[in-house]
Formats: structure tokens, C-alpha cells, sequence
């Protein structure tokens, strides 16, 4: 058979099983093209925790200190076909856009599917995690470390061969109303509405472990080899048994909770370390302890390089003026040590961003549940009242600046995520 008939051939072949009795010529949604307002029809609860995650909030059309510096290295988020500077499809969407990296498209706004980041699907179709070192010292990040199923994955699954009728699950349970499940391999009817089947699948190995998280958070790199984030790395310095979900999907009210806080959830925020003050008269001087303790098995703040946390340590006199500081300001000029961050050097050994550093400044965030300890000698005259307070913030101050009235002023202000009080 030359080329041509072969063409021919498999052109009969195809309008053959085009026309075949039963068949559907509209091709079925494929499961990574499905949005999370489809999920949200039974899974109410956990669509709303994830909608106010940043897991929602991913792709750069949503995210606006991600969207700002996709903008600035990469693109428009709204235009198709955008490479690197070297040519490349951008290694962002395999974390920030995982299902328009599947298709390799760079249009976020094409479908819901692309635009709504780490969505539903997005990771209830990873399978298999082979972890992110791939051949050749080549890293292998977010979709790319994972085989995809075009199945759905869920934690336990279901067996198959049960009816619907005898679901044994009884349903996801909702403003009262049990639902019918659409997992079981049949479409179902709610609310007048066909919905198409989404079978699924059990994989504990995957959904109940690391895994499901570590393709995208274990560690990336710059252009220049230089790691930006590592929280997969600050994790392996232990021998840690506490896993990613124990604190970031407990069960809530029966549901593993979906909110999984972070840099951006206040709450979260302070639970994170213990923070306790201690000042005793010896002679003139308040001898003053504060005590910070990481409860995390990653670092205190991890993830993007530009977390970071500072305190602010005052002594009042009796009518509340202020007599002692730590700092004027930020203390990251008077009292380096009260300023938790990362620095990132560029090859003249000054500070640089992210996507410019060739190399790895001073770090002094607390490691994995390290207690430190800061040291005052606080002049004891006049003083009533030391106050200790730690403020977290997403940016570098530099960064701060840059973006003051380019991005809402709530994701540039300090958030308080602790104090500590002692009366002399
Ligand atoms: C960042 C990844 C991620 C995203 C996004 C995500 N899930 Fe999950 N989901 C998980 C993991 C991991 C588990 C299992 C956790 C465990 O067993 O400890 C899970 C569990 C579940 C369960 C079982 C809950 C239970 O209480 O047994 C349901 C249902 C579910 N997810 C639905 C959804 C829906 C609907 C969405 C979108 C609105 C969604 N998930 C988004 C990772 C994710
Ligand atoms: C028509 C209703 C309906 C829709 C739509 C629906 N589900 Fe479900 N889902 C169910 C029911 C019913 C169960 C079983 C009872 C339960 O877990 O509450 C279930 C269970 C699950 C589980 C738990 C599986 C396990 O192993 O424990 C996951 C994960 C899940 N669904 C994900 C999704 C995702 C992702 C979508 C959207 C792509 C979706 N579901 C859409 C009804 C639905
Ligand atoms: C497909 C990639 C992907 C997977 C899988 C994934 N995440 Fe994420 N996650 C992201 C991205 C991207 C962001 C950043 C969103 C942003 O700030 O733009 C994020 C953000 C977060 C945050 C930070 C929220 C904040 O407040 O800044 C936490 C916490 C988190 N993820 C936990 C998890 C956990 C736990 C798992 C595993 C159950 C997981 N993620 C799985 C991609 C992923
Ligand atoms: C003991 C509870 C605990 C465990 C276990 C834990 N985390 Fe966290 N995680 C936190 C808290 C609290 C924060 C908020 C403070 C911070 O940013 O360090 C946080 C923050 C984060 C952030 C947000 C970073 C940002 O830029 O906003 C990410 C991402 C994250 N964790 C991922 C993980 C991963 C991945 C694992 C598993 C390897 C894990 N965490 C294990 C409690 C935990
Ligand atoms: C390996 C997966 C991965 C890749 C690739 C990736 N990111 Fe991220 N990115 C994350 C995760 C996870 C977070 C949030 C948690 C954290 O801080 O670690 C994040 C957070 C960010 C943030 C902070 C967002 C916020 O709301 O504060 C910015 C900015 C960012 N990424 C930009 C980029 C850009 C630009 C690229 C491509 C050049 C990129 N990222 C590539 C996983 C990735």
C-alpha cells in the first residue's frame, strides 16, 4: 500500500466508524478540560474551600503577584503561543495552569478548564509521581513529573460493579439532599440535567501521600540552577513522619478540608510557630528573651523566596510612650537577626529577584521545628511593659515598594501573626 491508498483507506475506515449505529460523532470532554463548576453541582463544600485557596487562584489571570511577574518574564496570559526568551513553552503553566500545559497552550482564557489553575481535575488525575529529577539532571516540574490518568483518582474509589441503586455511599450529602454519583460509570440526571459519567478510580499511594503534592512543591530552579523554592528540600532534612495533608486538609465536619492555607490564610499564619517573651531586671538592664518556635517539618516562612517575617520588639513606660525599640522601622538595617528571609544574590553579590539571582545569599528563616532564640538588653528605666510582634509578609520590602499601587494594598501590608506581652 503506497501512501496515498493507506490515506484512503484509513479515510474509509474512519467515516466508517463515524456513521456506525450508536456511535456519537461529538468526541466525549476529556476529563482535564472538565471545570470545577461541574464538580461544584454535588461537591458544594469542597468547591467553596477550594475557591478561596490559592490553588483557585493560580493561573496568572487570577493571581495578581503571580500574574505581575508572568507578565514581566513571560507574557501575556491572554495571547496564544508564548515562548521563553529561549523558545520554550513556559515551565510556569506546568504548576500555575497544569491543564493548559497538558495542551500546551498559553491562551488561560480559552477554556474555564485552563483559567482556574490548580483546579479539581488538575489533581484528581494524577496517577503516578516519579518525582521531579528527570534524565539527564533535567527537572521535571508540576504535570511533568506525573503520569495523568484519564480517569478521575480519589482516595478511596469505588467499585464499579455495584448499581447505582445500591450506591453504598449513599451520595454527597447537600442542603439536606443526598446526590447520585456519577463515578460509578454511568451518567446520571440531576435537576434535569444529564451529567456525563466520570468514573474514578481508588489510589491511596498517590492521594493519600506526598505525592499528590510534591511534583509541584518539592523544589524549582531559575534559569541559573539557583532554587527558588524548596519546600520539598527543607522537608527532607528530617526524619518527618507528619505529611503535607495532616496539616493542610484535616477533616472539617466530616470532609477533608480543601482550603489549604498558607502564605496568603491568616489563620494558618498563626498557628505556625510559638512565639513567647521573657524580661528579667538585672541591675539597669531588662535581660529579654523572645523564643520563636517553627512547628512546621519545612521552614518558617517557606515556599516563594520573597516570604518573609520580622518582629518588632518595644518596651512602654507606664503611660504607653514608647521608650525602647528594636528598630526604627523595619528592622532590617538596626537588627538584622529580628528579620526572617531569604536573600538572593546576583553575580555581583548584591540582592537581586528571583528570576535574575545567580546564586544563594544569607537564609536565615527557622528550618524545620528549630526553636530561636533573640537576645536584648533593654535599659530597664522608665519601662513598664515589653512588647514582642511578628509580622509576615508575601514580599520582600524592595518588592513592596516596587508594587505599591500596582497590586492591592491588603497583599502588600504586614499581617500581625503573633504577639507576646510581659508587664516589668
Ligand atoms: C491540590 C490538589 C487538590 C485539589 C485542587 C482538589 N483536591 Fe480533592 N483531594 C485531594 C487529595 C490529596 C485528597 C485526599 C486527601 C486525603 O485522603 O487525606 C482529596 C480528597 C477529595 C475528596 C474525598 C473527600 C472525603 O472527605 O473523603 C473529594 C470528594 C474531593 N477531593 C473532591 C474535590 C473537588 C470537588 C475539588 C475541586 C473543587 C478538589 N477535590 C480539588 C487533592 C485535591
Ligand atoms: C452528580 C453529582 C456529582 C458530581 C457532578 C461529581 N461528583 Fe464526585 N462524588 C459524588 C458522589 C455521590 C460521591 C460519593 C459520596 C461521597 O464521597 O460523598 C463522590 C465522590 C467523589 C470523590 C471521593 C472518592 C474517594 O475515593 O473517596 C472524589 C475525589 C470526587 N467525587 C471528585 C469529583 C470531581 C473532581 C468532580 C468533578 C470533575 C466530581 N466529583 C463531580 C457525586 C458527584
Ligand atoms: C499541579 C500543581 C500543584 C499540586 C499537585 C499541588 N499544588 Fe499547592 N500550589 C500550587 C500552586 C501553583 C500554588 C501557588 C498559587 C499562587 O500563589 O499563585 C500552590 C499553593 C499552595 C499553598 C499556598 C497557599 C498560600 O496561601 O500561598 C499551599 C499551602 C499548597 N499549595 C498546598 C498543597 C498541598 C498540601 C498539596 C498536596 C495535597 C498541593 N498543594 C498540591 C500547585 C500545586
Ligand atoms: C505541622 C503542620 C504542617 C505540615 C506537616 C506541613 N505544613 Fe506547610 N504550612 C504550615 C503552616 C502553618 C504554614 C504557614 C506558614 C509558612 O508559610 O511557613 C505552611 C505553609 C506552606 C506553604 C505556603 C508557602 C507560601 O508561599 O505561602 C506551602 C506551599 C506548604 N506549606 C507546603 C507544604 C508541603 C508540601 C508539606 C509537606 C511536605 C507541608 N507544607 C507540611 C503547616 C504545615
Ligand atoms: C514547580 C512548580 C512551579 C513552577 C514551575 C512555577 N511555580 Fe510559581 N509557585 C509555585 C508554588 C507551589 C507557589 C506557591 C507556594 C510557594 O510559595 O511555594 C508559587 C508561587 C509563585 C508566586 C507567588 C504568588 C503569590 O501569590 O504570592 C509567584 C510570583 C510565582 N510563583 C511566579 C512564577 C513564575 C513567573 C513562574 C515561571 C517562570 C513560576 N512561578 C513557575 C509553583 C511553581
Amino acid at each position: 500500500m503506497n501512501s496515498r491508498t493507506r490515506l484512503l483507506f484509513s479515510l474509509g475506515f474512519l467515516s466508517l466508524l463515524w456513521f456506525l449505529p450508536g456511535q456519537s460523532a461529538r468526541a466525549e470532554t476529556p476529563i482535564h478540560h472538565v471545570s470545577s463548576e461541574t464538580c461544584k453541582l454535588c461537591h458544594k463544600e469542597i468547591y467553596k474551600q477550594w475557591k478561596g485557596s490559592m490553588h483557585a487562584q493560580s493561573s496568572a489571570l487570577k493571581d495578581p503577584i503571580h500574574g505581575a511577574f508572568y507578565g514581566m518574564v513571560i507574557g501575556d496570559p491572554k495571547k496564544e503561543g508564548v515562548k521563553t526568551k529561549a523558545g520554550k513553552y513556559p515551565v510556569c503553566l506546568n504548576c500555575h495552569a497544569p491543564n493548559a500545559a497538558k495542551d500546551k497552550v498559553t491562551k488561560l482564557d480559552s477554556k474555564p478548564a485552563y483559567s482556574e489553575g490548580v483546579n479539581c481535575v488538575a489533581c484528581h488525575t494524577l496517577q503516578k509521581f516519579n518525582g521531579i529529577d528527570g534524565p539527564g539532571g533535567k527537572m521535571m516540574l508540576g504535570v511533568k513529573a506525573y503520569e495523568a490518568s484519564g480517569t478521575l483518582q480519589g482516595p478511596a474509589g469505588f467499585k464499579t460493579v455495584f448499581e447505582q441503586e445500591d450506591d453504598m455511599f449513599g451520595g454527597v450529602i447537600d442542603d439536606g439532599n443526598s446526590k447520585p454519583n456519577p463515578h460509578l460509570g454511568k451518567s446520571v440526571e440531576l435537576d434535569g440535567k444529564t451529567i456525563a459519567s466520570m468514573p474514578m478510580q481508588g489510589n491511596p499511594t498517590l492521594m493519600r501521600t506526598n505525592d499528590a503534592c510534591m511534583g509541584c512543591h518539592d523544589k524549582r530552579n531559575n534559569m541559573k540552577k539557583v532554587p527558588l523554592c524548596s519546600t520539598g528540600d527543607e522537608y527532607k532534612t528530617g526524619n518527618i513522619q507528619a505529611s503535607c495533608t495532616s496539616c493542610h486538609m484535616p477533616v472539617n465536619n466530616g470532609i477533608i478540608s480543601h482550603s489549604m492555607g498558607g502564605g496568603h490564610d491568616k489563620t494558618m499564619l498563626k498557628s505556625s510557630l510559638v512565639f513567647s517573651l521573657k524580661s528579667d531586671k538585672k541591675g539597669n538592664v531588662l535581660k529579654t528573651v523572645a523564643t520563636l518556635k517553627n512547628k512546621q517539618p519545612h521552614n518558617l516562612p517557606t515556599g516563594a523566596p520573597f516570604r518573609n517575617i520580622y518582629m518588632k520588639l518595644t518596651a512602654y513606660d507606664a503611660q504607653g510612650n514608647v521608650v525602647w525599640e528594636n528598630a526604627k522601622g523595619h528592622p532590617m538595617k538596626d537588627d538584622a537577626d529580628a528579620y526572617l528571609k531569604l536573600v538572593l544574590l546576583g553575580d555581583d553579590g548584591k540582592p537581586t529577584s528571583p528570576p535574575k539571582a545567580t546564586q544563594l545569599g544569607p537564609d536565615n528563616r527557622l528550618k524545620p521545628y528549630e526553636t530561636r532564640k533573640l537576645n536584648y538588653d533593654i535599659p530597664a528605666k522608665d519601662v513598664a511593659v515589653v512588647r514582642g510582634e511578628l509580622f509576615y509578609n508575601l514580599l520582600w520590602p524592595g518588592l513592596v515598594k516596587r508594587f505599591e499601587g500596582k497590586l492591592p494594598a491588603d497583599l502588600l501590608a504586614p499581617v500581625s501573626i503573633a504577639m507576646s506581652e510581659v508587664t516589668i
